[in-house]
């Protein structure tokens, strides 16, 4: 699966990048506020240092990028797969350590830019057989609602994240203290439960928005865009994600086969600014991450995968000292090792020990070596799943291994095309 992904994100045109397990606490707390420690692994190092455990790969890219890539062409596209650790209420699919699978355009957020990313996450998703939903949304929709509210940024933050948890009686229960008017408070919660096609529109048409909005042209051109990829979306403008950052447009894909319970988010992003507050210039980026460990729940491995070639090279020693057959043995696994896991007898082993070793690997062929064989230059194959055996030269015996192996590739390549929908 990782192979999979990696295979397409690069065909993209990105490029891996690899960050440290550990940040100064600070990188993460530094949007977010103190109350974020609450859901992180942190701690103190022998020198007073106050470290956390990364809780995502977002600011730590952004944080080497500034100290690193500054210099890179414009706009730079990376990804990332590492593990996260969130102290997080352990459930299914929820862990506090996973695996995040991300990529990150730093540079840009044009509509062509997040256009891409949403196509690429769904182009993965595809590859991969999995059915997902995706939902596509801006979070300037609500934060401009909030901002015509007597409300602090650090609360308009607050209403986000408990938006995003659809903590909808907290929500009324802040905004109700801060003096919001109840009919306010029922036109926000009327926004954020507004999806499909017409959402945008009747957001404008009950005067939930404003028409001369920023959010509603960027979120217009971004559709146009990916439309044009032919990807089927759900516009969604609830989606307030879990981290402060955003700015923009945002996105995330859900399960749609009902494998995976209350944790259905597959993969989350968006637009959003972190450059200028770790101290460099304002940069516009955007990305997405996938929870890896929830795809690899619901990932069905290709029938073609599971019987991976495996090839066993047998020495036939006369004697122990015999060292001729061996060399040749090396030899020999050094030509299959090119393009098929090969393996010899490392232990002295009688024949049927080899043989018995190559079973229990379910090895496809075991390609024999002996004295009187070695002479005439040939080896004998075996089909160890047939029993079936023949006497070849060594050049024909890799070849036939070859074929046999290229056979199974073919079966398991991954469509790269994303299947051209009508949009949802
Ligand atoms: P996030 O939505 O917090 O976004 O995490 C991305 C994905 O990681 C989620 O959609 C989910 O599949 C997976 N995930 C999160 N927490 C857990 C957990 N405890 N156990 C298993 N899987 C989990 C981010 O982290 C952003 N950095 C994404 C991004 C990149 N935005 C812009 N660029």
């Amino acid at each position: 699966m990782e192979e999979r992904i990696r295979t397409i994100t690069e065909r993209w045109g990105y490029e891996e990048i690899r960050t440290p397990t550990f940040e100064r606490a600070e990188l993460f707390t530094l949007k977010s506020g103190q109350e974020i420690l609450k859901e992180m692994y942190e701690f103190e190092d022998k020198s007073g240092r106050h470290l956390a455990l990364r809780p995502e790969l977002t600011a730590p890219v952004i944080r080497l990028y500034l100290n690193a890539l500054k210099m890179s062409p414009k706009p730079t596209k990376v990804y990332y797969f590492g593990n996260c650790f969130r102290y997080e209420e352990p459930q299914k699919a929820r862990y506090r350590e996973f695996w995040q699978f991300g990529t990150e355009i730093i540079g840009t957020d044009t509509a062509e830019a997040q256009a891409e990313l949403i196509a690429l996450a769904f182009t993965i998703l595809t590859a991969l057989g999995i059915e997902a939903e995706l939902h596509v949304g801006h979070v300037g929709l609500i934060r401009e609602v909030l901002r015509e509210k007597p409300l602090t940024e650090e609360e308009i933050n607050t209403v986000m994240r408990l938006i995003d948890k659809d903590q909808r009686d907290a929500v009324i229960a802040l905004l109700t203290e801060r003096n919001v008017t109840r009919q306010d408070i029922d036109k926000l919660l009327y926004l954020i439960d507004l999806t499909g096609r017409d959402a945008l529109q009747e957001a404008l048409d009950r005067e939930l928005i404003t028409a001369a909005s920023a959010a509603v042209r960027e979120l217009e051109q971004l559709l146009e865009i990916l439309g044009y990829y032919g990807i089927p979306y759900i516009l969604n403008l609830g989606i307030a994600r879990g981290l402060d950052y955003y700015t923009g447009m945002v996105f995330e894909i859900y399960e749609a086969g009902g494998k995976l319970g209350a944790q259905n988010q597959l993969c989350g992003g968006g637009s959003y600014r972190l450059a200028a507050l770790f101290g460099g210039d304002d940069v516009p980026s955007t990305g997405f991450a996938f929870g890896f460990d929830r795809l690899a729940e619901i990932y069905t491995v290709p029938a073609a995968a599971l019987t991976r070639q495996r090839v066993i090279v047998v020495p036939v020693r006369r004697d122990p000292a015999d060292r001729e057959v061996v060399r040749e043995a090396i030899r020999i696994a050094s030509l299959l090792r090119a393009f098929v896991p090969t393996h010899i007898d490392l232990m002295t082993r009688s024949i049927s020990a080899q043989l018995k070793y190559a079973n229990a690997l379910s090895s496809s062929f075991a390609v024999m070596v002996g004295t009187d064989e070695l002479r005439e230059g040939v080896v004998t194959l075996r089909n160890l799943s047939t029993g079936e055996q023949e006497r070849l030269s060594v050049e024909a015996c890799v070849a036939r291994i070859k074929n046999y192996c290229n056979l199974f590739e073919l079966a398991d390549k991954p469509a790269y095309k994303p299947e051209v929908r009508e949009e949802a």
